[in-house]
């Protein structure tokens, strides 16, 4: 056991390890330090990963997350509200003034400060997000990325066709549950590098993991008040924080209703939202079959299946309906997936974030019309929130399960008689956040890229895991409300601010 007790700089060292990839699209982009691994499980490196891992959940108490700050800015009333912006709209020209390359300093450092808070993170998204190490392992990589990327952004703003880029001063941050660190850092950074203070309400599942990471913000510099870290005391007061005058913007990642019901509270908000997703994978005869079988699987069950990107559908496109390889390949690939808690480093699918209710809980105990189990989910004596996988063949065009989404670890097979009719499928889903074909033929995969509706469009790839710079994110028809700058990409500080043709003079 000697090995668990290592100082957390020898964790961080062992770190340094663990962002072996296996293709080339999961590496990191020229420039970044660290990626979002798609395939860990079969990765050499898994090994010391898992030791690694033991190391932060056996060792990391409560008491040195230092996180106190998670309790301490609770806003009791519309008054705190208030003064919680007013602060941050006081605040907005010092860090305006200090320029891009002044704010790029510091957002490097902050990229440092998260990878030296990799263990805390870690931790922290084990024990209140059900992260199993394997997904929060990458997505603090994610992280780190988004302020190393943004941070250069932010230098080239100015001089983009001579024209003045004018930042918000005042940007509110509503992230998800989910992706508890990557994306209250990514939308944090991004309108930090803008020039915007940020006023961050993290989800409540998730306080404390955004609390972990706005320390590190702080510690590398980004002051107080540019930065600030909320809670509402009364959901009610989300209405006042959204509809406040004060607020020049909203970043919100969350379902589709969510940004319905801000919009409602203030009908001309300046809101960019990455919303719901309902994506599925399609598979062609043509397809490496086995490749296809592994990115399905990992594609669906990844965090329980609780990603906006998630595969929730695959679609068997003639006769890889009856083979017999790809349905044996794909159904013992979901019944070895090892279902723990995150306290188990081995674990590869984790719980879901609450005892399922309402329509996940439907979607998890019920069938549709026509529809059989082919592995029945089933909920683990240990914890309610544990569920091994779920697959349901015979899913129908048109039957709810078709069409909506439902955040947890069940996979529905569908079945085409043509690659266009498995497009048309698709495109009948009123989301479009990310698609996958799996098809080793050219015409396919061009027939595919030009008629499916959708923001990320992977081709022989698992459709989670976008790696920040080579993968923009972000969707379109009811996948994204408002600009639709994708995060992650060149345009999304660009969709942050304001634009003026710059004053013709002489
Ligand atoms: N950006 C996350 C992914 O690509 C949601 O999976």
């Amino acid at each position: 056991t000697d090995r668990f007790v290592a100082s957390l700089a020898e964790v961080d060292a062992a770190a340094a390890h663990t962002h072996r990839v296996q293709d080339r699209t999961a590496e990191p982009a020229p420039g970044l330090t660290s990626g979002f691994g798609n395939t860990p499980d079969t990765d050499p490196a898994i090994g010391v990963n898992r030791e690694w891992g033991r190391a932060i959940l056996e060792r990391v108490p409560d008491s040195v997350l230092g996180i106190t700050t998670a309790d301490a800015a609770i806003l009791p009333d519309e008054a705190a509200v208030h003064a919680a912006l007013e602060r941050a709209q006081g605040a907005a020209a010092a860090w305006q003034e200090l320029g891009p390359d002044g704010r790029a300093q510091i957002l490097h450092r902050a990229g440092d400060a998260l990878e030296r808070r990799r263990a805390q993170l870690l931790e922290v998204m084990a024990s209140e997000a059900g992260k199993t190490l394997d997904q929060g392992d990458p997505e603090v990589s994610e992280a780190i990325d988004f302020a190393h990327y943004y941070a250069e952004r932010a230098r080239e703003l100015p001089g983009i066709d001579g024209a003045t880029y004018t930042p918000a001063d005042v940007t509110l941050v509503t992230p998800p549950w989910n992706f508890p660190v990557a994306i209250p850092a990514g939308s944090t950074l991004s309108a930090l590098a803008s020039g915007s203070t940020v006023v961050i309400k993290p989800a409540r599942q998730a306080r404390r993991c955004g609390a972990v990471m706005v320390e590190a913000l702080w510690e590398a510099g980004v002051p107080r008040e540019v930065l600030q870290l909320v809670q509402l005391a009364d959901s009610a007061l989300g209405e006042k924080l959204v509809a406040s005058p004060l607020v020049d913007q909203v970043i919100l990642t969350g379902g589709y209703e969510t940004a319905e019901m801000f919009r409602g509270f203030r009908s001309d908000l300046r809101l960019l939202g990455e919303t719901s997703g309902k994506n599925a994978i399609i598979v062609t005869p043509s397809a490496d079959l086995d490749l296809a079988a592994k990115d399905v699987v990992y594609s669906a069950f990844g965090h329980a299946g609780q990603k906006c990107s998630a595969a929730s559908l695959v679609i068997l496109v003639g006769s890889v309906a009856k083979s017999r390889r790809f349905h044996d390949q794909l159904l013992d690939a979901v019944r070895s997936l090892h279902v723990a808690l995150p306290t188990d480093p081995t674990a590869e699918v984790g719980p879901v974030i609450a005892p399922p209710t309402g329509k996940l809980r439907e979607a998890l105990t019920s069938l549709g019309e026509g529809e059989t189990w082919v592995i029945e989910p089933r909920q683990l004596p240990e914890d309610e929130r544990l569920w091994t996988p779920g697959v349901r063949a015979g899913v129908r065009r048109g039957s709810e399960y078709h069409l909506i989404e439902y955040f947890g670890p069940i996979l529905g097979v569908m079945t085409a008689a043509t690659l266009d009719e498995a497009i048309a499928i698709q495109n009948e889903i009123s989301y479009g956040l990310t698609a996958g074909i799996h098809a080793l033929d050219a015409g396919e995969i061009r027939t595919w890229l030009a008629g499916i509706q959708a923001g990320n469009l992977y081709v022989n790839r698992g459709i989670t895991g976008a790696i920040v710079q080579r993968q923009p994110f972000g969707g379109w028809k009811k996948s994204v409300v408002g600009a639709g700058f994708k995060a992650g990409g060149p345009n999304y500080l660009i969709g942050l601010g304001r634009w003026a043709d710059a004053p013709v003079t002489g």
